[in-house]
């Protein structure tokens, strides 16, 4: 099984070199790849870091360069690299698209999300590698192997929803960033970013519907005894747009200055949501304190309920029954 794994992962570090040979050393890569990631103000630094690059727009440029290099066909289509026609022949899963590779914890490559160089609604934004037993998408963070001695530096990882949200951040000299790439958080990627901090910064993308959406993923983070800060971007703007538009400096301040815990955050706007309506205010306690109820350490999670009842004036002793009710409730 291990030399399964260890060929899955030989043939996609040798894709990630194929997909930055020609990005970077054929006409079409240059033209349109290279280009691509100019135009976004990636430096040349940080796409050789992150081993980005381009995957030509043909049908079978990877696949026949993988064979003919004497890989076998099961791995490059057990990494998804390959796809299956019903004729039996391979054809490339990738093509004209500018290549992310995803790293493990260990740095090797595991897995890749493509991006369409196209505005065509009916073509995937990204295209992203499928399981396989390298890559197990709820277990991985992108960006975590670059970021990892960053984020126990600064006891703190900031966390984007982005491939180039990771990029731009760390490229502005925030190191310690990683997406969670579009899905909601799992448990085993908080358990993996908790062994190396206990404080996890949001950074959202600025759209009303993709904040609420996500309110409840976060309770997880409390429930697994981490501290959660958010910072809400500008409405249209994400951390990527966000940092090139202010540079990285304002950027820094920005985040300084705007993040707030989870816990008063989360009132705030749910609160805003209620308006005056006693009874959509009752059930905004209620899910405020279920929140709280999560939190496994019982002094913190004080702190909030007093927090709390100033920013809902309500009293104290109302939302500590409450509190207490749901704690029995979830024992
Ligand atoms: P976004 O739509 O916010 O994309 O999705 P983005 O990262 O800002 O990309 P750019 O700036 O337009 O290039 C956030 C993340 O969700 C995942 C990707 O990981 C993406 O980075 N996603 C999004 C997909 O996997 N598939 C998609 O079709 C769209
Ligand atoms: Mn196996
Ligand atoms: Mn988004
Ligand atoms: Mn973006
Ligand atoms: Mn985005």
């Amino acid at each position: 099984a291990e030399n399964h794994r260890e060929s899955l992962m030989i043939v996609s570090s040798f894709a990630a070199q194929f997909f930055q040979r020609s990005m970077w050393d054929t006409d079409e890569g240059k033209s349109i790849g290279l280009s691509y990631f100019r135009e976004r103000a990636f430096t040349p630094e940080v796409m050789r870091k992150f081993e980005l690059g381009y995957s030509p727009d043909q049908w079978e440029a990877f696949t026949g360069e993988a064979i003919k290099s004497g890989y076998q066909e099961q791995y490059l289509e057990e990494t998804g690299l390959s796809v299956k026609r019903d004729n039996g022949t391979l054809y490339d899963r990738y093509r004209g698209r500018v290549m992310f590779p995803i790293h493990s914890f260990t740095g090797r490559v595991i897995a890749f999300g493509g991006r369409t160089l196209k505005s065509d609604k009916n073509v995937p934004k990204y295209v992203n590698s499928p399981e396989s037993e390298i890559y197990h998408k709820s277990n991985v963070l992108y960006g975590l192997y670059f970021a990892k001695r960053s984020i126990r530096e600064q006891d703190n990882c900031y966390l984007v929803e982005g491939y180039a949200d990771v990029l731009s951040v760390h490229q502005a000299g925030i190191e310690n960033v990683v997406a969670s790439s579009g899905t909601s958080l799992t448990v085993e990627q908080i358990r993996l970013i908790g062994r190396l901090t206990q404080n996890i910064t949001i950074l959202y993308d600025g759209d009303a519907a993709g904040i609420k959406a996500s309110l409840r993923g976060l309770d997880l983070i409390l429930e697994e005894g981490l501290n959660v800060k958010v910072v809400l971007f500008p409405d249209g703007d994400d951390p990527d747009s966000y940092v090139r538009k202010v540079g990285a400096s304002a950027f820094k301040q920005y985040i300084e200055h705007n993040k707030k815990d989870f816990i008063p955050y989360k009132t705030s706007i749910l609160l805003k949501d209620a308006g005056s309506d006693p009874l959509r205010r009752a059930e905004v306690i209620r899910e405020v304190v279920e929140s709280i109820a999560r939190i496994p350490d019982s002094i913190k999670a004080s702190v909030f309920i007093r927090e709390c009842s100033h920013q809902m004036q309500i009293e104290e002793r109302v939302l500590l029954t409450e509190l207490n009710k749901m704690r029995l409730a979830r024992s």
